[in-house]
């Protein structure tokens, strides 16, 4: 069977949008930590709208039926700079169709506007869409950050001599020491994280622990000591889940992870951990998020060794400015 692979109209989004529903309630069904946003046509249909009306797409089809689109459109992010992007709802194919597919409609996407429109193309990536993340590979995508979850059903504290404990608000300057710190390690080698503007939220430089987080229960920070000093903290907040693209509204998500360099590997880590979790299960939440620089020895390791799992890659391909202008 042949298929075609051709621009992307507005009357395309019906079917996209069915096509998206499809995988998606599927991928939901097999893993509650996606959450329950991008399941309705009503959710659905205007992103893609939306993003089609400013940018432009692809679909493929095969005797007729679309089994396959790709839309992207220029935008800014990762502190200000631009580039092509594609959230994750904004790319589907249909399930069992070839493995190729993705790599073939990003192919047919860069052609149709023929000189890029930037130089950085972005992509979101569901994790369990691995045919997906190979045809992005294949093109010279590579992962730049995941987002992550993990259930927090019947949470029981690990068995971590390290004491752990809330700072008073005399003590914010100290925690806000650390997150500079934590600023610095993201700004250096090798992860050279572009500074954010605060709207893009991630970790972003210069974030200011005010006593708002001492204060409301749908923040907190917890930390380590030794002596007077506080060497380690970890924060935790309630708020869209990350990516903001996911559309969910509320879910405690880990803002801010550091510890002296003489406390790492002392199970510091893991019983602050263990206070966020603690903290998350109290509140009522079933779930807690995180999002990581894959280019982070020590903060990807970390998550993913306690139980975090990759629920959206987003990656980046960069066009040489020679080529591209
Ligand atoms: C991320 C961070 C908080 C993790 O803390 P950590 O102490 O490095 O991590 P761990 O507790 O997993 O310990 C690291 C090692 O010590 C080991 N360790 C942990 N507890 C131990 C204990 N009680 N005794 C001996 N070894 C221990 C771990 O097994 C691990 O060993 P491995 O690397 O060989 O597997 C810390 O590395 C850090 O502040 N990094 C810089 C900031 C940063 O990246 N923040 C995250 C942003 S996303």
């Amino acid at each position: 069977m042949s298929t075609v692979i051709r621009t992307m109209l507005q009357t395309d989004t019906p079917p996209a949008t069915e096509l998206f529903l499809e995988r998606y309630r599927q991928r939901r069904s097999r893993n509650p930590l996606y959450p329950p946003t991008l399941v309705s046509d009503d959710a659905v249909r205007p992103l893609i709208s939306e993003w089609l009306s400013t940018g432009h797409g692809v679909v493929a089809e095969q005797n007729g039926g679309m089994i396959g689109y790709l839309l992207g459109r220029e935008t800014t992010g990762l502190g200000g700079i631009k580039m092509s992007f594609t959230p994750e709802w904004a790319h589907a194919t249909k399930v069992g169709s070839s493995k190729d597919l993705t790599g073939d409609l990003y192919t047919k996407w860069c052609r149709i506007n023929d000189r890029p429109e930037s130089t950085l193309h972005m992509t979101m990536v569901f994790a369990d869409d691995v045919s997906a993340h190979d045809c992005f590979v294949q093109k010279g995508f590579g992962r730049h950050l995941i987002d992550g979850g993990r259930v927090v059903n019947g949470f029981e504290p690990g068995a971590s001599k390290v004491e752990i404990s809330r700072p008073a608000v005399a003590e914010l300057d100290q925690v806000n020491d650390l997150d500079s710190r934590l600023t610095a390690h993201l700004d250096q080698a090798p992860i050279y994280r572009p500074s954010s503007p605060e709207s893009f939220g991630r970790f972003s430089g210069g974030h200011t622990y005010d006593r708002s987080w001492i204060t409301e229960s749908t923040k907190g920070i917890w930390v380590t000591r030794e002596g007077d000093a506080i060497t380690g903290f970890m924060s935790a907040e309630y708020g869209p889940q990350r990516p903001r693209s996911l559309k969910h509204p509320l879910l405690p998500h880990i803002e801010g992870a550091f510890l002296a360099p003489s406390s790492r590997g002392t199970g510091a880590a893991n019983a602050l951990l263990d206070g966020v979790l603690g903290w998350v299960s109290e509140t009522g939440s079933r779930y807690c998020t995180v999002d990581f620089e894959t280019s982070n020895p020590e903060g990807s390791s970390f998550w993913l060794r306690n139980d975090f799992e990759p629920l959206v890659f987003t990656m980046t391909r960069r066009l040489d400015t020679r080529y591209a202008s």
